[in-house]
């Protein structure tokens, strides 16, 4: 059972549980916020986190194995809130490797942090999922949607977290058995958005094009060159688009 702090506004839910996490709050401690002043996204980007209904929250984590490892756990919480969604009936895929993409847009991001205390690490998973229909900013419309956007459905978002929570700790207690995700990679696989499309691999060493064939155990991309060759793509250095577009 994961204990849930809820506040009307905050910075960032991650800066919360960082700073509770300081203070030594407990695995499994939630953060959640109706709205987010200064939402943070993945490569310094923000999070457009407006107040009405939407979901951010920050789940911490006390993990006991390797913190190289940790960095997997991200391709773990996609898997959750992507059976999460689909369990409302919204056909929901991953887009690698953790964005949880509806009706070819992005329904939700998640930022993955680590903090070194007192010689042991604790990792923070944040989550922001959008709920309503709103006006996105200039920058993200068009790539961004909302679960009530695509299915027409205004989703209770105490329950939606509910749901996320309880398919994370299943999928995260088969990753914690292994130490990987070779017991979850053939789930994640099935519903890659990215799976034998072709895809623009952004390296900052320089930019190929091949075809996503699917994540190896420690959630690696492996994208088929043409030439035949599979590069083994690591989310921390390089991103991946659609050759027409965000998917
Ligand atoms: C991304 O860039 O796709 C990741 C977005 C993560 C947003 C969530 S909202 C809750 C938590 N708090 C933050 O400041 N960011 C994450």
């Amino acid at each position: 059972m994961n204990n849930v702090f809820y506040k009307p506004v905050v910075d960032s839910t991650n800066l919360w549980a960082k700073e509770e996490g300081m203070n030594g709050a407990p695995c499994g401690s939630v953060y959640m916020a109706d709205m987010q002043t200064a939402g943070r996204g993945r490569r310094g980007r923000t999070w457009e986190s407006p107040s009405g209904e939407n979901l951010y929250f920050s789940l911490l984590l006390r993990p006991s194995f390797a913190p190289d490892k940790a960095s997997m756990l991200t391709l773990v919480m996609a898997m959750a809130v992507a059976e999460a969604v689909r369990s409302y009936g919204a056909e929901a895929y991953i887009k690698w490797p953790n964005d949880i993409v509806l009706g070819g847009k992005k329904l939700c991001g998640i930022l993955t942090e680590m903090h070194i205390q007192n010689g042991s690490y604790f990792v923070v998973v944040g989550v922001g999922v959008n709920l309503r229909k709103r006006d996105f900013s200039s920058e993200i419309a068009g790539m961004a949607t909302s679960l009530e956007e695509e299915q027409n459905i205004a989703i209770n978002r105490e329950e939606l977290l509910e749901r996320i929570l309880k398919a994370f700790e299943k999928f995260y207690q088969e990753f914690t058995l292994r130490g990987d995700l070779c017991l979850l990679q053939d789930a994640y696989n099935d519903i890659l958005i990215n799976r034998g499309n072709c895809v623009k691999v952004l390296d900052p060493k320089g930019e190929f094009t091949g075809i996503a064939r699917g994540i190896n155990a420690v959630g690696e991309l492996l994208v088929e060159k043409e030439d035949g060759e599979i590069v083994t793509v690591y989310a921390g250095e390089v991103s991946v688009r659609g050759l027409y577009g965000y998917t």
